[in-house]
């Protein structure tokens, strides 16, 4: 079996025409960078949030989870240097008026001045200045200074304000972490790359209190466990790659930050990124707000105010990483000896939106009868597609696209049988499995 390559036009277009993901307020023409999620992106999604969520705090007993507001008090993004410092370079071609992140158009060495601008190709640009990307609205019925408010532009900073109040509820001890699921808004100059870069998104992300003296050993290990989650949802590991971020770029929070990149089709860019915050956050929340975060040691009774690891995971870069990862695209040999083009999604059984396919050979009563009830059954268990137009062979090339682990056909042997085929979607091979033993074949595979 030959293998092509994937592009991101061969990624949008399946995401469309399968309904992973579609153009945002699409029959108004569309909103520039919105993207919705369909009947499979949801579950995709869900799946990847689900996974995150049971390996970093489920299965961890130094671990807890919130579910903050997303719209915080406006001295929290005063006090988190968000509103001085979280912005980025931009200019402004002088000729067509289309802006730039200065970052994305000159690299180390290369002169602004002669950078062709990538709409006009003129070199006349505007002075550099920055851009603050936090999303404003204003809280009640008055728009002035006094109502002013941000939507969160990272979902880290509720678990540093919430840090007094989960450290007396849970009764946590150090080193213990946060995790929390969530919608961000950056009013990013450059989006784009379908889901890549976005105005509004989703992350994972974890704020892990250390004792100062352990940040090292805490780092490291969060790097393997960010490994560990990618190999989980079917992150190809030889696409990733450690960028040791220079100290100069570093962000004003961090002392380390390690980004994880990826290799996209349009480009080797960021996934996930780790960062040492030292006490940054929680002294500049205490600072501002006047509330203690001294933490005492229960054992030694040291007190100090614990350092931050902080993994951060974005979800819609996590779900296009995974999507680029299980495409694959294979000649195969049909039945009848011709060649043929096989797209198939090779997700992790646990990250498929849909696990099984209930397919009965034909729309007759006598095969319906036994498929949808059957269908039924297996979807208190697991999420089942029901499908019993057009010729069993597009049926199967369908789920391949969609990533279906396994497809059912129930056929008319089944009604002398009692048993039904079940087709594996990686290996395509055919098993007959009796009716009754067809759970525990899923409970064993799935
Ligand atoms: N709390 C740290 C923080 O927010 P970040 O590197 O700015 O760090 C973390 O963002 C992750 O969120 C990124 O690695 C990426 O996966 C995701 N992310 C950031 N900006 C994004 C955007 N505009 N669109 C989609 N995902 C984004």
């Amino acid at each position: 079996m030959a293998e092509q390559d994937v592009t991101m036009e061969k990624i949008v277009n399946l995401a469309k025409t399968r309904g992973f993901v579609f153009p945002g307020s699409d029959i108004y023409g569309g909103l520039a960078n919105s993207w919705d999620y369909g009947p499979l992106g949801v579950e995709l999604k869900n799946n990847i949030k689900q996974t995150w969520w049971k390996m970093f705090v489920q299965e961890r007993l130094d671990m807890v989870g919130i579910d903050a507001a997303l719209i915080m008090n406006p001295k929290v993004w005063e006090a988190s240097g968000h509103v001085a410092t979280f912005s980025d370079p931009l200019v402004e071609c002088k000729k067509c008026h289309e802006r730039f992140r200065t970052d994305h158009l000159v690299t180390p060495g290369t002169d602004l001045a002669k950078t062709p601008c990538p709409s006009c190709k003129a070199t006349d640009w505007s002075e550099p200045a920055s851009f603050n990307l936090m999303m404003k609205t204003w809280l009640g019925p008055k728009e002035d200074a006094t109502a002013v408010a941000y939507f969160r532009p990272e979902t880290a900073q509720a678990m540093f304000v919430d840090f007094p109040n989960v450290i007396t509820a849970s009764r946590k001890r150090v080193p213990f972490g946060m995790a929390q699921i969530g919608k961000a808004f950056r009013n990013e100059i450059t989006p784009g790359n379908f889901i890549f870069r976005t105005r509004e998104f989703e992350q994972m992300e974890i704020e892990y209190f250390v004792h100062p003296s352990q940040w090292e050993v805490s780092f490291e290990a969060w790097l393997e466990n960010m490994y560990g989650f990618m190999d989980r949802v079917g992150i190809d590991r030889s696409k990733t790659h450690n960028l040791e971020v220079e100290k100069d770029e570093l962000a004003h929070y961090s002392k380390r930050t390690v980004d994880i990149e990826f290799d996209y089709p349009f480009g080797r860019k960021e996934l996930y990124g780790l960062a040492y915050r030292t006490d940054f956050d929680l002294s500049t929340h205490a600072k501002h707000s006047g509330e203690n975060m001294i933490y005492t040691d229960p054992m030694t009774n040291e007190k100090y105010v614990p350092h931050v690891i902080e993994p951060s995971f974005g979800v819609d870069r996590t779900l296009l990483a995974v999507l680029l990862s299980a495409y694959h695209e294979e000649t195969v040999t049909t039945g009848s000896g011709e060649e043929d083009t096989r797209v198939v999604l090779r997700f992790k059984k646990e990250i498929a939106p849909i696990k099984i396919a209930i397919l009965p050979l034909s729309k007759k009563e006598e095969l319906s009868s036994i498929a949808q009830p059957l269908a039924e059954r297996l979807a208190k268990k697991w999420r089942v597609d029901y499908d019993e137009t057009q010729s069993i062979g597009k049926r199967y090339r369908r789920q391949d696209e969609i990533g279906t682990p396994y497809c059912v056909t129930v056929d008319f042997d089944t009604l002398n049988d009692q048993a039904v085929t079940v087709r594996d979607r990686d290996t395509m091979e055919q098993v007959r499995i009796p009716l009754l033993e067809l759970e525990s074949y899923f409970a064993q595979n799935l």
